[in-house]
C-alpha cells in the first residue's frame, strides 16, 4: 500500500494527472550518426541528412516553431490545473568517450518519456540504447534529486557498456512483408523508458532499435512479484517506443496501431477491453518529419479517464475520441513531431492520484 501523499506516484496513463515534466527545446541538437540511427528513422532518404548533419544545432526558425509548440502545450496542462516541471538545460555540444566508444554531441532534454521510467514512487533510469542519449539523464538529475529528498525511490538500470557486441553488425532493417527484427543483440540489458508503458500491476513492453529482451528481463526482476511484465508483439519495420503502438487510455479501453499490431495479447480479450483502432494520420505527407512517423498522432497525453491531449490536425483521432466517449483537448504539436516525437514523448508524469490496482 502506498503513501497517498507520495510526490512521485504513477501506476497507469489515466489516474488524474498532478505533475508531470515537460522537455524542453532550447540546446536541442541533431542526432549524431551512431548504430541505432538506420534502424529508428523511418525514411530512408533521410540517412544522408543524418550523416551530414548529425551533431549540427537544428535550424534556428525549426526550433523556434517548436518552442512555440511546447509553450501552448506547457499552457494548456497549466491551465487544467497541472503542474509543469522542467529539466535542466544541458551542453550537447560536448564530445565524450567512454572504454567502448566515443561520440561527439547529445541530443537534447526534449523527451524526457524516453529516460526515466517513473513506476509507482519509484523512478528508474533507462539503460539507453543510444550512444549519443547516454548522458541524457544529466539534464533530470536536479529534479531526481528533488523528488529523492521529498521521498521517492531513484535507481539507474545498470548502465550499458553499448560498445559494438550491443548491435548486430551490418544490421538491414527489415521490409514490411518480412518477420521483425531488431539491431540490437542480448549483450546487455537495453530498454528506453518510452518502450515500457503502465496499466497497474500489469507492465506492457515492447522490444525495439532500443530495447532487447534482456533488458524485458531485467525490468520485471526488478519490479518484482507485484507487478507482470507483458512483452508485447508488434510489426514496425523502425520499431522505437511502444508508445505509438499500444497505449492503455483508460480502464477498459486499448488504443493500437492498426499498422503495427496483429495479434492484441489475450489478457484484454479475456478481460472485455474495447480495441480501439487509431485511425489514419491526418498529417499531410508535405510535413517534415526527421525521426518519427506520422503515428504520432496516438502519442497523446491523459489527463484523466477522459481528458485527452491531442496533436491539433489530427481530425480522424479526434473525432474517434468523441465517439470512444473522451474529451480531446486540441494542441499545436507538429512543429515539435517535426524534430523530436510527440506530446507524450515530450513529457514524463510524476503523479497522478490514484493507487496500485489490476485493471485485467
Ligand atoms: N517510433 C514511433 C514513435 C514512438 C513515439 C514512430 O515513429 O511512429
Amino acid at each position: 500500500m502506498k503513501n497517498k501523499n507520495q510526490i512521485v506516484n504513477t501506476h497507469n496513463e489515466w489516474d488524474p494527472l498532478e505533475e508531470i515534466v515537460v522537455g524542453v527545446v532550447e540546446g536541442a541538437t541533431i542526432p549524431p550518426w551512431e548504430p541505432v540511427t538506420p534502424a529508428v528513422v523511418h525514411h530512408e532518404h533521410l540517412l544522408d541528412f543524418y550523416r551530414q548533419n548529425g551533431g549540427q544545432p537544428w535550424p534556428q526558425e525549426m526550433l523556434d516553431a517548436a518552442k512555440k509548440d511546447i509553450d501552448e502545450f506547457v499552457h494548456i496542462l497549466e491551465a487544467e490545473g497541472v503542474t509543469v516541471r522542467r529539466p535542466s538545460i544541458y551542453d550537447t555540444d560536448k564530445s565524450f568517450s567512454t572504454p567502448d566508444f566515443e561520440i561527439h554531441s547529445s541530443v537534447g532534454a526534449l523527451m524526457p518519456r524516453d529516460v526515466l521510467l517513473i513506476i509507482g514512487d519509484q523512478i528508474i533510469e533507462a539503460p539507453m540504447g543510444w550512444r549519443s542519449r547516454f548522458h541524457e539523464n544529466h539534464a533530470y538529475k536536479k529534479l531526481c534529486k528533488e523528488y529523492f529528498d521529498k521521498g521517492a525511490r531513484w535507481v539507474s538500470a545498470p548502465r550499458p557498456q553499448l560498445s559494438e557486441e550491443s548491435y548486430k553488425q551490418n544490421f538491414v532493417p527489415p521490409e514490411e512483408d518480412e518477420p521483425m527484427r531488431t539491431i540490437l543483440t542480448e549483450y546487455e540489458p537495453l530498454f528506453d523508458a518510452a518502450d515500457v508503458i503502465k496499466c497497474g500491476k500489469d507492465v506492457f513492453v515492447a522490444q525495439s532499435s532500443c530495447c532487447n529482451r534482456t533488458g524485458i528481463y531485467w525490468l520485471q526482476r526488478h519490479l518484482g512479484d507485484t507487478y507482470t511484465v507483458h512483452e508485447v508483439e508488434v510489426f514496425d519495420t523502425h520499431p522505437m517506443h511502444i508508445d505509438a503502438t499500444f497505449y492503455p487510455l483508460a480502464p477498459g479501453k486499448l488504443l493500437i496501431n492498426p499498422e503495427r499490431i496483429k495479434n492484441v495479447p489475450d489478457i484484454f480479450k479475456k478481460s472485455g477491453w474495447d480495441i480501439l483502432v487509431c485511425p489514419e494520420p491526418n498529417m499531410p505527407d508535405s510535413h517534415p518529419m526527421y525521426t518519427c512517423s506520422k503515428w504520432l498522432n496516438m502519442n497523446v497525453v491523459m489527463l484523466d479517464e477522459e481528458r485527452v491531449i491531442v496533436s491539433k490536425g489530427e481530425d480522424n483521432l479526434i473525432k474517434a475520441f468523441k465517439d470512444w466517449g473522451f474529451k480531446p483537448i486540441e494542441c499545436n504539436f507538429y512543429n515539435f513531431e517535426s524534430i523530436a516525437g510527440g506530446l507524450h514523448c515530450a513529457t514524463v508524469d510524476i503523479r497522478r492520484r490514484g493507487e496500485l490496482k489490476s485493471y485485467f
